[in-house]
């Protein structure tokens, strides 16, 4: 716009145009670089544009835009994290599980600063959110790097990585310490969240198990660009160290993150009492499940910065705050139905659909009734109302039927003698709970698990083969073997390209993923993808070490002394080698 002028010579009216144009330019360059892999300037080009920005941003600092392209990165991938050392270590807290233990905490305060049961102290409760810790040095108002926290005293370098987070200031607004280190925690919203795993199941890409491995996962990227690309975000809940203290309480400290532009939790609350801390956990527990990010308990902490300095540390927690949990989450719902989901072995498992409900913040419309045994121990029939729990990254289960509400036209389930999907015959085996289906690779569901298997991350990993492509390319019978994966270019490259959400950049991707596995793969990793009943990862590592090839393991499995073979090797019982022999013996292999 002002192209000519040097950033000295602008004028201020100038210099707020110029800035919105290079912003509005950047934005455009970013965008074809990053989501369109097609650059529409040379990186020298695009540097000096990026750096005549940050000269005007430093000579008009009041004109800087809230979205500044000078937040993004387009910095290259390191090779690997550089380390910071923290100028104070990042502790952790120590935790309460109970209501009860409220009073002993702040009992245990007051105790320690010599003061009576009259002499009631303020202290703040937030919200303990669920994502990680990060560090960030301010040096005269001005960012200058941020690490993780890492074993508390060193952390990895996020400088490049954080400052892709829109949220995140590259300077505060005076007041300020000369030097502060400002810390907080770096999350996903749950919203970020479940859009990132549409966008990756459609790609055929890992997914995550929840926000905070979410957030992991894209923080910790080298390519700071890969961060940028996801939707962050952070909040500031303290400091580490700090050349001078300009507040005096932690109440203070959260209204000068808000004035630094940091954002703070909305729910925070100034608690002067015992009842004021187990009211405020009692309303985070009830308002947990609509807040936009997760969290998993609540943080008392001293509000007085003096009182918090006496009260000190203990081993690697501060005396003077606590998090209090929250117990596994739970939730009332209606069963609608029962149906059975036969597993890539051929085991069949009830499982419960579900009236979708939120529990602890997470939609859930299914639950696993594990076996037939547990459905009759519960006694859990259609139509029940039950209560559901999700605890961690586990698949959320029923654990009790509401008796009270069972409506008369309840339904017990009646467990199948025919397999759902194939209709061969249901056996059980003496003594276990559990039923399998005698299809074998007849039967389509665990033909397509297994494929999913074989092609999955720890096995032959393969990125474009996630499980709804292929079960895409199975239902069209374009991949019904191990052995279509490979013939998949030559056959149908041209339907691909045509299909709906694929294209010629991302088919080329997966055939080059695909040539990269038929190059060769690891011995263990091919005999963990076979998917054999038993045989993880570890046991395939010592089938690897022993047999040293395929062809040896296949010839070794097919001759009578194949048993005999396999419990030789340590770590390898009776039955896991009659498993792997009946994986030949019964033709279960492809
Ligand atoms: S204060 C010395 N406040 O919880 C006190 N921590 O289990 C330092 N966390 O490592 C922490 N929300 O990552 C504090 N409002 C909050 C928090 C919070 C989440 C995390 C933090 C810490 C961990 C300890």
């Amino acid at each position: 716009m002002f192209d000519n002028i040097e950033p000295a010579f602008l004028t201020k009216d100038q210099a707020r145009q110029e800035l919105e144009f290079l912003a509005k330019r950047l934005a455009e360059l970013d965008n074809a670089y990053y989501q369109d892999d097609a650059p529409l300037l040379t990186d020298m080009e695009y540097d000096r544009l990026k750096k005549r920005n940050e000269q005007i941003e430093a000579l008009f600092p009041d004109l800087v835009l809230q979205n500044t392209p000078s937040k993004k990165v387009g910095a290259k991938p390191q090779e690997v994290f550089s380390k910071i050392e923290h100028r104070k270590p990042m502790l952790s807290l120590s935790n309460i599980f109970e209501e009860e233990e409220i009073t002993d905490f702040t009992d245990k305060v007051r105790r320690f600063l010599g003061l009576s049961f009259e002499n009631m102290i303020d202290f703040v409760a937030e919200p303990k959110i669920d994502g990680l810790s990060y560090s960030a040095l301010y040096i005269d108002g001005r960012f200058v790097k941020a690490a993780t926290r890492g074993d508390g005293a060193v952390g990895e370098d996020i400088t490049q990585n954080i400052k892709t987070i829109k949220e995140f200031p590259l300077s505060l607004t005076a007041p300020f310490p000369k030097e502060v280190e400002i810390r907080g925690e770096i999350y996903m919203t749950k919203a970020d969240f479940f859009a990132l795993n549409e966008q990756n199941e459609r790609e055929g890409k890992k997914l995550f198990a929840n926000p905070r491995n979410a957030a992991a996962g894209s923080l910790r990227q080298l390519d700071a660009k890969i961060t940028a690309s996801r939707h962050l975000s952070l909040f500031a809940y303290t400091v580490g160290d700090t050349s001078e203290e300009i507040w005096t309480t932690q109440w203070e400290l959260l209204a000068l993150f808000k004035k630094w532009s940091f954002p703070v939790a909305k729910e925070i609350r100034l608690c002067h009492t015992d009842s004021d801390l187990l009211n405020f956990y009692r309303y985070m527990q009830e308002i947990r499940a609509d807040l936009p990010y997760d969290i998993d308990g609540v943080v008392y902490k001293t509000n007085r910065v003096d009182l918090q300095q006496r009260l000190g540390f203990i081993a690697r927690a501060p005396r003077w705050a606590i998090a209090h949990k929250f117990p596994p989450t739970k939730a009332q719902t209606h069963l609608n139905n029962i149906r059975i989901q036969v597993g890539r072995l051929g085991t069949l498992t009830p499982v419960a659909d579900l009236e979708p409900i939120n529990v602890g913040g997470v939609m859930v419309s299914h639950a696993t009734l594990h076996n037939q045994d547990e459905l009759i121990r519960k006694d859990i029939r259609i139509g029940d109302t039950v209560i559901v729990q999700r605890a961690g990254d586990v698949i959320p289960q029923v654990i009790e039927v509401i008796k009270e509400k069972r409506p008369a036209d309840s339904q017990v389930f009646v467990f199948p003698d025919k397999c759902p999907v194939c209709g061969s015959k249901v056996f059980r085996q003496p003594d276990e709970a559990i039923h399998f289906c005698s299809g074998g690779l007849i039967c389509p569901a665990q033909a397509l698990g297994r494929l999913q298997h074989f092609v999955s991350k720890d096995a032959l990993d393969i990125e474009g083969l996630g499980k709804k492509n292929m079960e895409t390319f199975f239902e069209l019978r374009w991949i019904t073997n191990p052995a279509d994966i490979f013939d998949f270019e030559t056959k149908y490259k041209s339907e691909l390209i045509r299909m709906e959400g694929w294209g010629i950049k991302s088919a080329e991707k997966l055939f080059d993923a695909i040539n990269n596995v038929r190059q060769g793969v690891a011995l263990d990793k091919f005999i963990y993808a076979l998917g054999i009943q038993g045989v993880g990862q570890a046991t395939a590592r010592l089938l690897a070490q022993r047999f040293v090839s395929f062809e040896n393991f296949e010839n070794q499995m097919c001759s009578l002394l194949g048993k005999e073979e396999l419990i030789q090797i340590d770590g390898i019982g009776d039955v896991m080698a009659e498993d792997i022999i009946e994986y030949y013996d019964d033709d279960l292999s492809w």
